[in-house]
Parts: C-alpha cells; structure tokens; sequence
C-alpha cells in the first residue's frame, strides 16, 4: 500500500520549516521549505507563513492531507498555553483553530520537543527502545519530551527545573552557550549539572541529545558523567517536521477527545487572559 506524504511544518524562532514526510520511512519526500519567522512573531503573522508552506506543497500533499506543526509552546488540545521563547500572544491562543482556518484544513498542532521525541522513538534514536526515554533538544531553550514503552506522555516541561535556583534553560541551552560566547569547555559543566538534576528528578532508561549541537556530540557526551545511557538524536534538525507529520496522521485516526475545537474551551488561566 502507498501513501501520500504528510506535510510536517516546524515553527522555530528564527525560521519556518516545512517538508512533506514519507511515513513508511520516516524520512523528508523532498527537499524542505524555509521562510524566516516574521519580526512580530504573533499566531496571525505565522499562519500567514504556515499557509504559504502548505500551498507550496499542495501537489505532493493532496487537498485533504492531515498537517502537522510544531510549536516551542506548551499545546493543550489544541490551544498553546506558554511562550518560552516566543511572542507572549501565544499564551492561551486556540491555534489549531486559527491555522485550520487560515490553510482550509484540519491541523494537529504540537509541542515541538514532543514531535522531535516521537520521531526518535518511531524511527531513529529510540526505535524499540522499551522502558522510559527522555528526549532533550537544545536549541534557544531546553525541550524535553517523554516516551513511555513508545507512547507520548505530553507537555513534559523539564528544560524550566530549577537548577541551583535558577531557570535551567536560562543556563544551559545551546542558545545560552552562544550568546554568552562560552567555549564547549566552559559550557560543559552547565549541560553535566543540568542532566544530572534532570536524571535524579525522573530516572529514564535512555536519554537523547538533539537540536543542532548534537551534530557535535562528539565533544560534549563522552566528557559527560551520569548513571542515565545518554545518545545523540538520529534525525538532529529533521526531527521537529517528521514528529509533526507523524503525530498529524496519529491524530486523524485516534481524534483527540479533548479537542477544544469541537467543545467550548475555557483554559482556567485567568492571570493570561
Ligand atoms: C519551551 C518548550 C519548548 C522548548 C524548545 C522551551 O522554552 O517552554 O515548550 O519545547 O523551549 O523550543
């Protein structure tokens, strides 16, 4: 049986990445799209983006494909709920029901560490891996992912511990690494201190590295001490779009029970409002 690729679209704070995902084997159909993210990276600006992507590839797609798309955002049945690293705007936005009306479609919108996960546990990294695998991207921020016996516990936010009283991320990305120019030996102890807090908070079996500094796991992991069997991802930057086109299919045959587009949704957070 053949099957036409699903569209996965990645929303990164600098670019908007998209590619049509051949599923049977978990790789990009054709070479990806990347517009740069607007300056004013509100919901509406990015669906104007999101809708270009999906035109550009409506011939491979098919007019009724499902679409994936990642967001750096806590995603909540279909509405974000926090913004790291993004325009504060997202905070408690129905997205999917914005991006759905924009492209004309139904969308399933994720968190992007979960998308990445989900990719490494499909196909990559943690293929058959039984037990509990962590998933790390470190990128502007830290994104963490969860993957129990191969299934998505979502929205795990483990890149905000609080590590020696302060925001892990604000001291460990990769992002923190370049804008305070820090060498890998400098930043090497902020990467061992955060896995180690991580690794006694949850106990994983298996943890990954991914984000574009794991295409240079050669320098840090080995030089990293910690009971947790850490590896570099198998897919590093390929991984947001493949999570999302998988995870779009997935959705469209087990719909969200929860789904705030088809019920009316109050998200309780009132301080955001
Ligand atoms: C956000 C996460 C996101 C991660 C990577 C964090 O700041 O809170 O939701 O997965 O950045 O983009």
């Amino acid at each position: 049986m053949t099957s036409r690729p699903v569209l996965g679209i990645d929303i990164g704070g600098s670019g908007i990445k998209g590619a049509p995902v051949d599923l049977a084997v978990g790789d990009w159909a054709t070479e990806r799209l990347r517009i740069p993210t607007p300056d004013k990276s509100t919901p509406k600006n990015v669906a104007k983006v999101v809708k270009k992507i999906v035109d550009h590839f409506a011939d491979v797609i098919g007019d009724d494909g499902p679409i994936g798309i990642t967001v750096p955002a806590v995603v909540m049945h279909g509405v974000t709920r926090s913004a790291a690293n993004i325009d504060k705007s997202w905070i408690d936005f129905p997205i999917e029901q914005l991006f759905a009306d924009t492209i004309g479609r139904p969308v399933a919108v994720v968190n992007d560490a979960d998308a990445a996960g989900v990719c490494e546990a499909q196909f990559g990294a943690a293929k058959n891996q039984a037990g509990l695998v962590l998933m790390t991207t470190l990128g502007t921020g830290i994104g963490t992912a969860l993957i129990h016996n191969g299934n998505l516990i979502p929205n795990i936010e483990l890149g905000h511990i609080e590590v020696d009283g302060k925001d892990a991320e604000t001291q460990a990305s990769s992002g923190v690494k370049d804008r305070l120019g820090l060498s890998m030996k400098e930043w090497i102890p902020r990467i061992q201190r955060y896995y180690e807090t991580v690794e006694k908070l949850i106990w994983p079996d298996l943890i990954i590295v991914g984000g574009g500094i794991s295409r240079e796991s050669e320098r840090f992991l080995p030089k990293l001490t910690l009971n947790t069997r850490i590896v570099p991802a198998a897919y590093h930057n390929r991984a947001g779009i493949i999570g999302a086109a998988w995870l779009a299919r997935d959705r469209r045959l087990h719909p969200d029970p929860l789904d705030a587009t088809s019920t009316p949704h109050d998200t309780g957070n009132k301080e955001n409002t």
